[in-house]
């Protein structure tokens, strides 16, 4: 997508020619004063940089650079000025204007002006988001459990950390992928280096390579600099590649040939570009399916699974359930400044009955709608979502009869939709009526 640029000044030839001039380049909107000027803004969020005439009749350079700065505090201003108000412009910058142009306006000095102003903002922008992630992921890494299988997973965390070994990840969404891997990373010799992040489900294909491997400048329209992929951000540290299963075909090439010679080159580039980044990937996905399926390589998957760590789904390790909730408890009644005692008896055994679909994810939810709903000292039956509930009449010995099997149908359901009575009579073939007549003739009326 174009850059979008806003000349503001009151001569009319001035704004026009250099929204002429600059439409080559960049998606251009003119105004006349301050007030147009906000009109403009107000209709086109895509604005990143102002060009503005410091001398307006009403409002002035600065009062229309605060009034940004308050509105829309990630525009870049630019100042136009005369002679006269290079005083004011100085001032400006010392205000945050990113720089000012004397008139009558060196063409060429504009467009470098522009090219800085926008990369120096990339750059910010960069470094805000490796800050983020580092924040992010200082505040998880602690898993939770004492089950055997979760022990044998901390074992495998502790042998992989001291080495260099590519990590592959697998298990049911919700398991605990991430912390896996963030534990991998804190845990391991490039603690201190950057531990970078991409989701390759999130992004198009087009979009992802050059989020992976950066661009050149020039690589593609709209690619008016050098960008530096997440790779080349993550050197001397630790790339998580998520749903990695996602990765599209031609991605999967590129990828392959990194880890086979840990050299890319940037989209549009010639450059080779050698890194050393210790690559752990994730995904939900039966990756030996996919690549029996045609639909991940099997090279690459070789390449990617030299260790492989398998989170197993809450069903499986239900003796860590308890342990995981009360951690949980305990943090959200931190964050909702919440005093909660425990979890009651009762409401345990809901817990521990639930088969948790969405894993210990869900299990955090479920336990904070619950901190937030209780207004007693202890989370009951009551304050856990109904779903819960659903799932913990259900009889564990097979039905006998006719009636009985309508009825494990009609909380099988019940079970499956979470509750939502229209769903289930969909799922059940019958109207909604029919459901609520059958609900009550079992006597579940309250479900
Ligand atoms: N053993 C654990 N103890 C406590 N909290 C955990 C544990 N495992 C996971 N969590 C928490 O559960 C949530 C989900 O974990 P995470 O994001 O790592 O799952 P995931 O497997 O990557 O899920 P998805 O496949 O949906 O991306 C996170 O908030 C995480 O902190
Ligand atoms: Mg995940």
């Amino acid at each position: 997508m174009n850059t979008s640029i806003l000349v503001v000044d009151d001569d009319r030839a001035i704004r026009e020619n250099l929204a002429r001039y600059l439409s080559s380049d960049y998606t251009t909107y003119i105004a006349a004063n301050g007030q147009e000027a906000f009109q403009q803004l107000n209709d086109h969020s895509d604005i990143e940089i102002i060009l503005s005439d410091m001398m307006m009749p009403e409002m002035d350079g600065l009062e229309l650079l605060d009034k940004v700065q308050a509105e829309y505090k990630d525009t870049i201003v630019i100042f136009i000025t005369g002679f006269s108000t290079i005083e004011s412009a100085v001032d400006a910058m010392r205000k945050g204007a990113y720089d000012y142009l004397t008139k009558p306006i060196d063409l060429n000095k504009l467009e470098i002006t522009i090219k800085n102003a926008l990369e120096n903002r990339n750059l910010k922008s960069e470094n805000t988001m490796l800050k983020q992630q580092i924040r992010e992921n200082s505040i998880a890494t602690s898993i939770v459990g004492e089950s055997a299988k979760i022990g044998e997973i901390m074992n495998l965390i502790k042998r992989v950390s001291s080495t260099k070994a590519t990590v592959l990840v697998l298990g049911e969404s919700g398991t605990g992928k991430e912390l896996v891997a963030n534990t991998i990373h804190y845990n391991s010799s490039v603690a201190e280096g950057p531990f970078v992040k991409v989701n390759c489900a999130a992004l198009a294909e087009g979009v992802l390579e050059s989020e992976l491997f950066g661009h050149e400048k020039g690589a593609f329209t709209g690619a008016l600099f050098m960008k530096k992929g997440r790779f080349e951000l993550a050197h001397n540290g630790t790339l998580l590649l998520d749903e990695i299963g996602d990765l599209p075909a031609t991605i999967q090439v590129k990828l392959l040939r990194f880890l086979q010679e840990s050299e890319f080159e940037r989209v549009g580039g010639t450059k080779t570009i050698k890194v050393d980044v210790r690559l752990i990937s994730a995904t939900n996905k039966d990756l030996e399916q996919l690549v029996k399926d045609g639909k991940f390589r099997e090279d690459l998957f070789y390449r990617l699974n030299v260790v492989n760590i398998v989170v197993p789904p809450m069903r499986e390790r239900k003796e860590d359930i308890p342990l995981i909730a009360e951690y949980h408890l305990r943090k959200f009644c931190e964050i909702h400044n919440k005093r909660i005692r425990a979890i009651s008896a009762g409401a345990m055994d809901m817990i521990m009955d639930y088969h948790w679909p969405g894993n210990i994810r869900e299990l955090m939810n479920c336990i904070e709608s619950a901190v937030v709903m209780t207004i007693e000292d202890e989370i009951t039956v009551d304050s856990l979502p109904p779903f819960l509930s659903i799932s913990h009449s259900k009889s564990a010995v097979p039905p006998q009869n006719l009636f009985e099997i309508e009825k494990q149908a009609i909380l099988d359901a019940l079970d499956v939709t979470r509750g939502n009575k229209p769903k289930a009579a969909k799922e059940l073939g019958i109207g909604l009526r029919t459901l609520y007549r059958k609900l009550d003739q079992y006597g579940m009326k309250d479900f």
